[in-house]
């Protein structure tokens, strides 16, 4: 049976992120080895010649389940029959610029192309912020986009979960593979929360095998959060391949599910579990069935990891709270 392709808009399409990620999705990454894809690329007029450069690469892939290739200014075009949008291009922090800057430069991004959302995709799109600040960004296209239930607005907090994995099986000398059931909670920057309270290695409870609360304080947690930071310093530029990879996983989860007995992470509106107030997006655990995420629920939060969970929504309410008086949700 011929499947219908799946259109995939990508946001920032001529970045370095953008260019780790459509071979990936063009070659069945994203969604499966069965699954075609249209692309639709979003780029601002000046990145527009190099987005184009990049098609004429993918179309020299020969990519059998690539379909088509739209490049684009024009939010209300890239977003037509979207079915899953990643939103990948977004205002740097630039010398100078104040928090509340950054803010209301990206309000002028996300909430156009929420709105243009809201008007043109499917009705089953499902929405990816990458962008920085993520979380954030992710509510300023939610609020825009009223027509679209709002949890199909999610934020990337998979590289950090990901990083977390990492990092704890070098600690530990497992596998990676070995490693469930970590989660991320909160912000997607330097105040979020690696969890590994309830995490598993190879079935054994990961913080009673680790015994070292102060390598988790002082060692991992921080090693996990200021990670985007160090690679900007190694690499005088911001994690992309890793990030992209991070969002081709955040989709095939939603889309695919979790493994029985694991769970992931993402940036979710919130419904009010675990103390983080409605409407937040904010990390959490959670499991993925048939397209749909719940958050795992009664997790038993000790004081250490709740000190923590805390100061990371704590920022996020004041990012809300920037955006809401900058009229932007
Ligand atoms: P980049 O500067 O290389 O590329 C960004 C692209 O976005 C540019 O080509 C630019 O022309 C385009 N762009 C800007 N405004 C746009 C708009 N309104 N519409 C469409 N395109 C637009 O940046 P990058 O390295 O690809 O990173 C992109 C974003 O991802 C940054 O905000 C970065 O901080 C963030 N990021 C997030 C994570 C995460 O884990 N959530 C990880 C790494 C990077
Ligand atoms: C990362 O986590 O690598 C990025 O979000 C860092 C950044 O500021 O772009």
């Amino acid at each position: 049976m011929t499947r219908t392709p799946v259109n995939v808009t990508v946001t920032g399409a001529a970045g370095q992120i953008g260019y780790a990620l459509l071979f990936r999705i063009a070659s069945g990454h994203l969604l499966g080895a069965d699954v075609p894809v249209n692309l639709r690329l979003l780029e601002i007029p000046q990145g527009l010649k190099a987005a184009e450069g990049t098609a004429m690469e993918l179309d020299d892939c020969a990519f059998p389940l690539l379909r088509g290739i739209e490049i684009t200014d024009d939010p209300n075009v890239a977003f037509d029959g979207a079915n899953v949008a990643l939103l990948v291009g977004a205002r740097p922090r630039t010398k100078g610029m104040e928090r509340g800057d950054l803010l209301s430069a990206n309000g002028g991004i996300f909430k156009p192309q929420g709105k243009a959302i809201n008007d043109n995709a499917a009705d089953d799109i499902k929405v990816l912020v990458v962008g920085n600040p993520a979380n954030t960004n992710a509510l300023i296209a939610q609020a825009a986009a009223p027509d679209v239930p709002a949890e199909r607005f999610t934020a990337m907090t998979r590289l950090d979960h990901n990083r977390a994995i990492s990092q704890l099986a070098k600690k530990t000398g497992a596998a990676v593979s070995d490693i469930k059931r970590l989660t991320i909670w909160g912000n997607h920057s330097a105040t979020q929360y690696p969890d590994v309270f309830h995490a598993e290695i190879a079935g054994k409870n990961a913080a009673e095998l680790v015994n070292d609360e102060a390598w988790l304080a002082d060692t991992f947690i921080p090693t996990v959060a200021k990670r985007g930071a160090a690679i900007i310093e190694a690499r005088g530029a911001s994690s992309a391949a890793s990030a992209a990879n991070a969002a081709i996983d955040h989709v095939h989860t939603w889309v695919n599910g979790t493994a029985e007995g694991d769970w992931t992470s993402m940036g979710i509106p919130s419904d009010g579990s675990y103390g983080v107030p409605e409407g937040l997006i904010s990390s959490f655990p959670v499991t993925v069935k048939n397209g749909t995420y719940e958050i795992v629920q009664g997790l038993e939060i000790n004081d250490f990891s709740r000190a923590r969970i805390d100061a990371s929504v704590k920022e996020l309410t004041e990012e809300r709270d920037a955006v809401r008086a900058l009229g932007l949700i």
